[in-house]
């Protein structure tokens, strides 16, 4: 893709990746310790105790043993910073010194635009906001310090019609590109003048992952009042649609990474506080439930989240819905236990952060969050399960590992005093929701772990160095292999270009810079010859067992048994062999 993208742009993709090393960008964010051709470092992808996580400075590219995570320069930078290829190839571009004229500068020159006006925008409410003390008591009497209005650059909409407009127009931005930021209507008489979409709001920027505002909710101060909205939101633009975009990723994603979960609040008011209070990694889906699209964005960070929602908002079909998404990805939900009703959490930590810190300490995952819920609800044992039925058993089926499907299983049979082969009844007769089956996933690890694919690894490797460097003959490999196994060929050219990759990374970490790769090689042709022979021991023992007796029959066993007898004392010289 990036190969496309190259030639549109005149290549400054090219020319930055000439000017920075994937060694020098990756090691700006990670610790890289030297592992033979390679650097290896723990995976800022996924969580894990030793690195899997490998750099090749030669091909330029990166790879995760534990997650499967790989790329270049471009991708790493967007998955570290969570932000699109564009914004990949602006951070390295500055850092490269690249200009990019090439840019398609049409396009980027009106969404620069659409940026800088909202920019002009929240520097001019930040102001407004300074020029208004009841606007700043009022902030203060929610518990909010101005150095955090500050960091998250809150401001206030004065009670005009077209303050701002003006002010934008003054500064040479057109209505139309006003009208496109979202921040301008047009007047229903449509001879009327077009009037601020804001007005007499405390105003909250919205920003996208790298930083850049992007919107604005806007919440009247004080208590509500009838026909007015507490929030208004910018319309969808070209910048900001609600469903993918996450109040306070920008700060959060690193602290999301680096503490292994994303805090989930509700609001505005309850992010800036959990900030305040040193909750860094909270984040808010503002004024809409979380989607697939908020999911993917926040798994580039962690698998974990952490609801910090009202019981009863929790229970909504919307964020049911949230819930049973983030578990069919894989990713483990929690709730955490905010037991004063009714308050949300920039209430409590207003009121006590240690409160809200004991809510999180003793969150609950889902799964047991809606069991008990149910059980609650339901009078009778018959209803309990009933409910259990209804609302709990659909979400185990949710929960990807087969392990914690057990835990759930017990724990509800335990709850409702039934046996647990009756919930596991139950939970089969749910519609299943697309497991990967766990053969699968047996098959897949075999063939990772084989001495075949260590093989393909190899050839593929030494075959992208020159000549001159190998350290084997690939050719005969190949020949060796194919000697024992058939379709080895046909494997290699079969392998996709991502497969290759993971092939030789594989095959590097384990083996590069040792200097005993032919050895190595000969040992795994002996492992692969022992697989394939013990493979063809078990079909001939299969074989033997419905071979007839007498006559015919009779002969074929002789001739199977003297063929078992052969492999199976090459088998035995094999494991001599290795075992030397
Ligand atoms: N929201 C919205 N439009 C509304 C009400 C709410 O977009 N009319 C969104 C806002 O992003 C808000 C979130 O939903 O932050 C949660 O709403 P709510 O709990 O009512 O507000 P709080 O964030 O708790 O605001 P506050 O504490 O200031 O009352
Ligand atoms: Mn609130």
């Amino acid at each position: 893709m990036y190969d496309i993208v190259a030639r549109i742009m005149g290549s400054p993709v090219e020319e930055i990746k000439a000017r920075l090393g994937v060694e020098e960008v990756v090691g700006s964010y990670l610790k890289l310790e030297r592992a033979g051709a390679n650097l290896k470092a723990k995976c800022p992808f996924h969580h894990e105790k030793t690195a899997s996580f490998f750099v090749s400075p030669a091909r330029g590219s990166f790879y995760c043993f534990g997650c499967g995570a790989k790329g270049d320069i471009f991708s790493f930078v967007e998955q570290m910073e969570g932000v699109d290829f564009k914004g990949a190839l602006r951070v390295l571009a500055e850092r490269a010194g690249v200009p990019l004229s090439h840019f398609r500068k049409e396009e980027s020159d009106s969404r620069d635009r659409l940026f800088a006006v909202l920019e002009e925008a929240t520097q001019f409410f930040e102001k407004e906001l300074g020029a208004r003390a009841d606007a700043r008591a009022y902030l203060a009497s929610r518990g909010l310090l101005p150095k955090t209005s500050g960091v998250w650059r809150v401001g206030f909409a004065p009670d005009e019609w077209r303050a701002l407009r003006a002010r934008l127009a003054a500064k040479g931005f057109s209505d139309t590109e006003m009208f496109r930021a979202g921040l301008i209507k047009q007047s229903v008489e449509k001879k009327g003048e077009s009037y601020d979409v804001f007005r007499n709001r405390i105003m909250f920027p919205i920003f996208d992952s790298a930083g850049r505002v992007i919107a604005f909710s806007g919440r009247i101060m004080g208590k509500e009042s009838e026909g007015v909205p507490k929030y208004l939101n910018t319309p969808e633009t070209e910048l900001w649609r609600k469903s993918s975009a996450l109040y306070g990723i920008n700060r959060a994603k690193h602290k999301i990474r680096g503490r292994g979960f994303a805090l989930l609040v509700e609001g505005q008011m309850d992010l800036l506080m959990c900030h305040q209070a040193g909750f860094e990694n909270a984040v808010a889906a503002s004024g809409t439930a979380l989607t697939p699209e908020h999911l993917d964005l926040l798994r580039r960070f962690s698998e974990n989240i952490l609801l910090a929602y009202d019981a009863d908002t929790a229970g909504e079909k919307a964020a049911l819905r949230a819930v049973s998404a983030a578990l069919q990805k894989g990713m483990a939900v929690k709730i955490a236990a905010l037991s004063d009703k009714g308050k949300d959490p920039a209430d409590i930590i207003a009121k006590s952060p240690a409160e809200f810190a004991d809510g999180l300490k003793n969150s609950t995952h889902f799964v047991k969050f809606l069991l008990e819920r149910a059980v609650a609800r339901g009078a009778t044992a018959r209803e309990r399960s009933r409910l259990v039925l209804a609302e709990v058993l659909p979400f185990v089926r949710d929960v990807k590992s087969a392990i914690e499907r057990a835990e759930f299983a017990k724990d509800i049979a335990a709850r409702l005093a039934v046996r647990e082969d009756a919930v596991w009844e139950d939970l089969k007769k749910i519609e299943s929701t697309g497991q990967q089956t766990e053969g699968g996933q047996k098959i897949m690890q075999k063939i990772k772990n084989s001495a075949f694919r260590v093989l393909a690894g190899i050839i593929l490797w030494q075959e992208k160095l020159e000549a001159g460097e190998r350290e084997v003959d690939t050719e005969k490999i190949k020949k060796d292999v194919g000697a024992v196994v058939a379709e080895f060929l046909l494997y290699l050219s079969a392998i996709s270009a991502d497969e290759r990759v993971q092939h030789i990374f594989e095959a590097e970490a384990r083996f590069g810079g040792g200097g005993a790769l032919p050895k190595e090689v000969s040992v795994l042709l002996l492992h692969l010859e022992k697989e394939e022979l013990e493979r063809k021991s078990v079909e001939i023992l299969n074989a033997l067992t419905v071979a007839g007796r007498g006559g015919e029959g009779e002969a074929q066993r002789k001739e199977l048994l003297t063929l078992l007898q052969s492999l199976r004392m090459r088998i035995e010289e094999i494991k001599r062999l290795l075992a030397e």
